[in-house]
């Protein structure tokens, strides 16, 4: 592993407003984004109030009365001039957002363009919003389905994918005629904000996309949740996060989609090829240093390829590049903040007081970094099997047949990403039909793509992104009856 030595800034911090109704907005007061890698001042944001919350909802609400009537393939030609300046953009955008959260450059980049993937689509699916017709029992009747807008949406994004979350939501909300309020998270509110820019720059009207930074979102949710003319919720963030908002949404029955925690199990049988199967595991357990709701938490390696998978494993995971994420050679950066490092040390300490083994890693060599690990003897009872790590930490532990290891996989409230590694195509259905989840990667530890849907069962959420199935959240179903003159 190489040395952290992540190179300090010597800029100004970026000053940057809050992006209400086409304008600038600030309320003489802003937050600190600081960069987790040198610990310095990345940029000052304009820390919005519950007025500026309410600036935002009226002029959602004005611009939605417009934004519905566009016809389908007006946005779609937006949305396709929002994506191509997304690309034209990619490298300053993957610098903001390696600046403020942290994650390696050239794995920034890769984002931007996962990014700029679900605007291309939705650009392109907009103009397929498609109604139905069906038969009457009458003569007379002719009967319609249609689909609307949902209205004006308000988006809670996370800090873990500051641009794909806001695509992933904005992009069908803008394609099927709905306006947009983005909260992005205190850690990472500036590529929501450049973002934004450039939905300005390509003619996206005032109020269709609107960005309300905030150091305490609890106040300017609020301003949301009063508000019956906020008609969505969508939600990218933590179980406990999710359930207090979907109770606060009940008020005004808004419609809700979820995107929660995960608690992912890898699957190894005894008949994969070991590099094969520790590649998939590299992809989805490493990524984003661990940082993302799909990311393996439980890693279960049938007992008689266990050593042999573990070295295989260790090596990989002992060469991993950590480092200064501006460099494009580094592959695990800092994790975002203090909370998030002290929730990985104690996984690791109570799985190591508890018999575990650590192979590779296990120390905070400085500031945010964690070294990523790899732990074996991994046993029942440890946190790090039934909380969600959110860090570069790969537990192993060892099963010995398919029925065992479905019911040890199926033991969780969660249910969003689980994986399968096997060489035998039966196994690989039976298996993946077994596992209560939303999203099964066999023999792919890396699923996710903007055509996919995503999302989870159980305590990992409601609705779907991606894909047809994520535009159908911004939209609702109208029925029409004509009766004819007889
Ligand atoms: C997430 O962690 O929320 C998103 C990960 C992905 O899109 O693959």
């Amino acid at each position: 592993m190489t040395t952290v030595t992540p190179v300090r800034s010597s800029e100004a911090p970026l000053q940057l407003d809050a992006f209400i109704d086409g304008r600038a907005a600030r309320s003489g007061k802003t937050f600190s984004v600081i960069n987790p890698a040198t610990g310095d001042v990345y940029a000052e944001v304009a820390d919005c109030t519950a007025e500026i919350a309410a600036e935002a909802v009226d002029a959602a609400v004005a611009a939605f009365a417009s934004w519905k009537k566009t016809t389908a393939p007006q946005r779609s030609q937006l949305l396709k001039a929002w994506h191509a300046e997304i690309i034209c953009n990619q490298e300053s955008l993957a610098r903001a957002l390696s600046s403020e959260m942290g994650k390696p450059y050239t794995e920034a980049l890769g984002e931007i363009a996962y990014a700029a993937a679900y605007v291309e689509l939705y650009a392109e699916e907009a103009t397929r919003i498609y109604g139905e017709t069906f038969p009457s029992q009458h003569a007379h009747k002719r009967l319609f389905a249609n689909r609307q807008p949902v209205g004006p949406v308000y988006a809670v994004t996370p800090w873990n994918f500051p641009a794909a979350m806001v695509t992933r939501k904005i992009a069908p909300a803008l394609a099927a005629g709905c306006t947009a309020i983005v909260k992005p998270a205190e850690q990472s509110p500036v590529t929501a904000l450049l973002l934004a820019g450039l939905w300005q720059k390509v003619g996206g009207p005032a109020g269709t996309l609107q960005v309300l930074t905030a150091s305490d979102p609890a106040a300017v949710s609020q301003v949301m949740f009063d508000s019956a003319k906020i008609r969505k919720l969508t939600f990218t963030g933590s179980t406990d996060v999710g359930r207090m908002l979907y109770e606060q949404s009940a008020r005004t029955i808004k419609r809700v989609s979820l995107e929660l925690g995960g608690h992912a199990p890898f699957i190894v049988f005894a008949d994969a090829d070991i590099e094969k199967a520790v590649n998939e595991v590299m992809l989805c357990k490493f990524r984003n240093a661990g940082q993302t709701c799909v990311c393996t938490n439980r890693i279960y390696v049938q007992r008689p390829i266990l050593e042999a998978f573990n070295a295989a494993l260790s090596k990989r995971v002992q060469a991993l590049r950590m480092g200064d994420p501006a460099d494009p050679d580094t592959q695990i950066g800092p994790l975002v903040d203090a909370d998030a490092l002290a929730k990985v040390k104690r996984h690791v300490a109570d799985a190591v007081a508890k018999g575990a083994k650590v192979l590779v890693g296990g120390d905070s060599p400085q500031g945010l970094y964690f070294s990523p690990t790899v732990l074996a003897d991994v046993a029942p009872g440890m946190e790090i099997l039934t909380e969600e790590t959110f860090g570069p930490v790969a537990p192993v532990l060892a099963f010995d047949d398919e029925d065992e290891v479905i019911r040890l996989a199926n033991d969780t409230p969660y249910g969003l990403a689980a994986y399968v590694y096997t060489r035998d195509l039966s196994r690989a259905f039976r298996v993946s039909e077994s596992l209560e989840y939303g999203i099964v990667g066999v023999n792919d530890g890396a699923p996710s793509t903007a055509q996919a849907p995503f999302g989870g069962t159980k305590d990992s959420g409601i609705g779907r992104e991606g894909g047809k199935w994520g535009l159908e959240e911004y939209l609702e179903v109208r029925y029409v009856s004509i009766a004819l003159d007889q």
